[in-house]
């Protein structure tokens, strides 16, 4: 025992170590969970050093926090960066000037929110209440923003987060955000069922005339363009609102299928069929 405390003495810094690297091992996470502190710290205060007009806040490593009134400053003029937001995630956008730069066209996106205006179109009346209000949006609306979305994330460098509707003063995602994931999520669904529906059954070759009204039929290659080796039967196929239909071919076997609907003075196997609106 005398000989093992000895020994302590000797080697103390040794086995100061050896105990050290136990420690980190054992808590690998919170160390790592430190240094990020740590490192956030340090970037705070460096950011709050270097930027006196627009103060930057870092709240994570994944980009910075902005306020309505920090993105407005972004706008092109007198040499500042441009910046646009949509659904509370921040791009520059700098490097589309000719689109976005003062008296460009889509100078409207500009240092703001107004993601609703990237699926109306509307880009003269800018209400910051209802701008970026996108929860009544159709489905396929929805499904279009997050194609600019994409679009911004490939196209442009992504910059940080707007605090408002989409994320909170700590840069965390709101209820409201949420909602709105999971609003596009079943509405990528919906769709998904919709394209597979579309693939399986595809639509008919349609035209119209005064004296006939429309006129549906089905070939090998009517719907998508692809030769199959079944012409199909026209028949309505309704949408999950039960309100509009389109025009698919069936084939044969599954004419029976309470899914698909006749056409009115149109016989069981009539190769085309006709109706007005
Ligand atoms: C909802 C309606 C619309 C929205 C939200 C919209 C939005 C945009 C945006 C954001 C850009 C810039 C893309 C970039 O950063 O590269 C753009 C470019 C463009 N848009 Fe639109 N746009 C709309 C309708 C239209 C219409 C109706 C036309 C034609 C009549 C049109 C023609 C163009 C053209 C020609 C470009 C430039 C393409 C290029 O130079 O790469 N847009 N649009």
């Amino acid at each position: 025992m005398f000989g093992f405390v000895k020994l302590l003495f000797k080697y103390r810094l040794a086995f100061i170590l050896i105990i050290i690297a136990v420690l980190v091992k054992l808590y690998q996470k919170d160390v790592v969970q430190l240094l990020q502190i740590a490192a956030t710290r340090y970037l705070n205060l460096a950011a709050n050093k270097q930027t006196d007009s627009v103060s930057v806040q870092f709240t994570d490593t994944r980009g910075n926090l902005y306020t309505p009134e920090q993105l407005a400053t972004y706008n092109g003029e007198n040499g500042a960066a441009i910046y646009l937001s949509l659904l509370g995630a921040v791009f520059d956008v700098s490097r589309g000037l000719k689109h976005y730069g003062p008296g460009c066209s889509y100078n409207y996106f500009v240092g703001r929110d107004a993601s609703v205006s990237f699926v109306s179109g509307e880009f003269e009346h800018y209400d910051p209440k209802t701008a970026d209000d996108v929860l009544s949006l159709k489905p396929s609306d929805l499904i279009e923003l997050a194609k600019w979305q994409q679009f911004y994330e490939k196209e442009y460098t992504y910059k940080g987060k707007l605090i408002g509707r989409f994320y909170d003063k700590e840069g965390k995602s709101t209820v409201y955000h949420q909602k709105y994931l999971a609003l596009l999520d079943q509405a990528q669904i919906a769709k998904a069922q919709v394209d597979e529906l579309r693939n399986r059954y595809p639509g008919c070759n349609i035209e119209w005339s005064e004296a006939k009204g429309t006129r549906v039929w089905c070939t090998t290659t009517s719907g998508d363009g692809k030769k199959r080796d079944w012409p199909g039967y026209p028949r309505k196929l309704y949408d999950r609102d039960n309100k509009n239909f389109h025009c698919a071919c069936v084939p044969e076997a599954e004419l029976n299928d309470p899914m698909f609907k006749s056409y009115e003075n149109c016989a069981f196997r009539s190769e085309e069929c006709f109706y007005r609106v």
